[in-house]
């Protein structure tokens, strides 16, 4: 059993009242008989302290859900940080405690301590950060192959995974801003993840309406951070998806002033006020009209995504039934025929995936050109139904 020593330094004290005071000189006794223990099964420090990250008790709208901590590779260095802030305080396992220097209030809860009787953090005491397997948010990686068509935007690709490679070699003329436009699900998106997984290098991709902020000036703020970070990290490819959302006409000022702060900041960044060297902007539209004239300028090449043509669609077709859980025995070029103004995506999610699920559904062993044909037909029928009322948009 541990033995705790009252260890207080008294030079001496006195007893009686204030008129009339004994003082007793404790020099003049013998400090053994004042030697008082205490019977403990306390020990007051901590040895070992395990915490874990557990957010922001309170956070702005547009803060991200999970915030990810990584700390020094040197432990002691995170150890002299958090000792520096927690020291002294009495904790016990489930508590919270926050940090105060450089995420203010940002919560951690003690998951471990050790031994389990210590309640004090102590300059020894060992800080152990433990953080659950957050997956770092990352983006299937996309092969050229698995493109079909796009013939245009691929060549640009070329041209902007060679850049990045050797930027030396285009000299003033190196591919800067590209704007990717065309119908919804015509492969925009898909051709940015074929770059950025082509090319080893910094991907930031932001959706545009992520751009726009709650206050007035957070979106022009968080575009050159976007772009102070990707310069950081040249040579980079920022791609901005669905760029309608912030580009905006600079005439709906007076309605979306929010949005337009962004589309001002994004033509300075876009104009290299600042050395951009090495980064290139890829923007992706499917509605070019509501671009503001001189946002759509800044590109040097907009290239078009166009609907697939027949031949495409059947070669997409033949792609998408490669690794399909039922097999299939099916007349693509038919169905190809039949699905004129289709895009890559209809045909993915509306036809390839229906029949799918209607196998699965249905047990068959077996997916016909029949099954498809009836898809084809029962979303032309959905998609006459669903057409907004004329002059809705
Ligand atoms: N050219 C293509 N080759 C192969 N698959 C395609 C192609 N175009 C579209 N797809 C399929 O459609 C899906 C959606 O395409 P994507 O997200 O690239 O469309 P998008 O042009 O970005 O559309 P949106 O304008 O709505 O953002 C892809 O994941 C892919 O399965
Ligand atoms: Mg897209």
């Amino acid at each position: 059993m541990p033995k705790k020593t009252l260890g207080h330094k008294v030079s001496h004290f006195s007893v009686g009242d204030d008129k009339d005071p004994i003082v007793v000189d404790l020099d003049k006794i013998n400090v053994e008989e004042l030697d008082i223990t205490v019977e403990s099964n306390e020990i007051e420090f901590i040895r070992k302290l395990i915490i874990k990250p557990a957010g922001f008790p309170i956070k702005p709208f547009d803060a991200p859900e999970t915030i990810h901590i990584t700390i020094s590779k040197d432990p002691k260095l995170f150890q002299a940080y958090a000792t520096e802030q927690w020291q002294g305080l009495a904790v016990q396992i489930n508590d919270y405690i926050f940090d105060q220097l450089l995420l203010p209030d940002f919560a951690f809860k003690i998951t471990g301590i050790e031994p389990i009787t210590a309640y004090r953090i102590g300059a020894d005491t060992e800080i152990i950060l433990i953080q659950d397997s957050t997956p770092t948010p990352r983006f299937a990686e996309v092969s050229f192959d698995e493109i079909i068509g796009n013939t245009q935007a691929k060549e640009k690709a070329e041209i902007v995974i060679e850049y990045l490679k050797n930027p030396s070699r285009f000299g003033e003329w190196g591919p800067k801003n590209i704007l990717f436009h065309g119908p919804p699900g015509t492969g925009k998106t898909l051709m940015a993840r074929a770059i950025a997984t082509s090319s080893e290098c910094a991907f930031f991709a932001k959706k545009g309406t992520t751009l726009i902020g709650l206050h007035v000036g957070d979106g022009a703020a968080k575009i050159h951070a976007l772009f102070a970070k990707a310069r950081k990290h040249a040579p980079a490819i920022i791609f901005i998806d669905e760029l309608d959302s912030i580009g905006l006409n600079r005439s709906y000022q007076s309605v979306r002033g929010d949005v337009i702060e962004v589309t001002t900041a994004l033509l300075a960044e876009l104009d290299g006020l600042e050395p951009n060297e090495g980064i290139i902007t890829i923007a992706a539209t499917n509605n070019m009209q509501l671009l503001d004239i001189g946002l759509r300028n800044r590109f040097e090449e907009e290239i078009d995504f166009p609907h697939p043509t027949e031949k495409e669609r059947e070669e997409m077709l033949r792609l998408f039934s490669k690794n399909t859980p039922i097999s299939m025995e099916v007349d693509f070029a038919r169905i190809a025929k039949i699905t004129p103004g289709w895009s890559g995506r209809g045909l993915h999610e509306k036809l390839m995936k229906i029949a799918i699920h209607r196998g699965i559904r249905e047990k068959l062993t077996l997916i016909t050109t029949e099954i498809f044909i009836d898809l084809v037909k029962k979303s032309e029928k959905t998609d006459k139904n669903s057409r907004p009322p004329q002059n809705y948009i």
